[in-house]
């Protein structure tokens, strides 16, 4: 299934991953957005590249991107973040990469996340299976909380009314915890590394390439309420067989 977009997705991800490592590690000028989030030249010049192969090759298809908005209007969307991480990039912590979805009528059919600064590079279509390199991957069996590695971007977060209770119990309860964010923290839960991961506020396009790679890799995705994914919302990602237990804690908490 999307073959063809599939190899087109692979062959921007490399060339976006020239222009990401040409510039990281490097004295980068980090302006910051109205929304008071940075953008380095890296993020402007990763989705420039990538709005222009599109519109080469699938001129029909919408574009949504972090930095450049929506173009088009069309069933078929292509939505991108050029660089998710991008603090991490300006910092010189390799924990950044490329995510390039494509939503048909709003579903996420393939996803696409490549991380060259750490050597990874996740890959999903919708029934084709999820792979790590080439590889397949699969989340763990772990079955309980108490045996659990959980994920949490920020613990801050999570330590305001209404989430405190919840989040200091799912914490205290579980087998490990570490603050690990952004992209990498679903999909270490995807490829079975670790089993829950947490986000309190999301866009579109921080989320859409994570879906089909979670789900294909037999994990759950929701909000931290339990509802489907919205722009702007949380993002609860486990192994699928926590996730019941993980919303019936944070529901008894009085949280999300
Ligand atoms: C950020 C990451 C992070 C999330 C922030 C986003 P950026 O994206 O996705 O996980 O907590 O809300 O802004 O700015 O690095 O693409
Ligand atoms: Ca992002
Ligand atoms: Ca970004």
């Amino acid at each position: 299934m999307y073959e063809e977009e599939l190899a087109f997705a692979d062959a921007l991800a490399q060339e976006a991953a020239g222009i990401a490592l040409s510039l990281f590690g490097t004295d980068l000028e980090i302006r910051t957005k109205q929304d008071r989030t940075p953008v380095t030249e890296a993020d402007v010049g990763v989705e420039r590249m990538i709005r222009a192969r599109l519109a080469e090759r699938f001129p029909d298809d919408a574009v949504l991107g972090e930095e450049g908005g929506r173009s088009g209007d069309a069933p078929r969307v292509w939505v991108i973040d050029p660089i998710d991480g991008t603090k991490n990039f300006a910092a010189g912590i390799q924990i950044w990469a490329t995510l390039i979805a494509l939503l048909v009528e709003e579903t996420p059919v393939l996803g696409l996340a490549s991380a060259p600064a750490l050597g990874e590079r996740y890959v999903a279509s919708r029934g084709g299976g999820a792979t790590l390199n080439g590889g397949p991957i699969r989340v763990s069996e772990t079955a309980s909380i108490d045996g659990a590695f959980v994920l949490a971007s920020g613990e801050s977060s999570f330590l305001g009314a209404p989430d405190r209770a919840w989040f200091v119990e799912l914490a205290t309860t579980a087998g490990r915890t570490r603050g690990f964010g952004d992209w990498w923290a679903h999909l270490l839960v995807a490829r079975g590394a670790a089993d829950v991961a947490l986000e309190p506020e999301l866009h579109v396009w921080d989320y859409a390439a994570l879906v089909p790679i979670v789900e294909e890799a037999g994990g759950r995705v929701s909000t931290l309420d339990g509802a489907p994914l919205r722009e702007g919302g949380s993002m609860l990602t486990t192994n699928g067989h926590l996730h019941p237990e993980v919303l019936s804690l944070i529901r008894k908490g009085g949280g999300a």
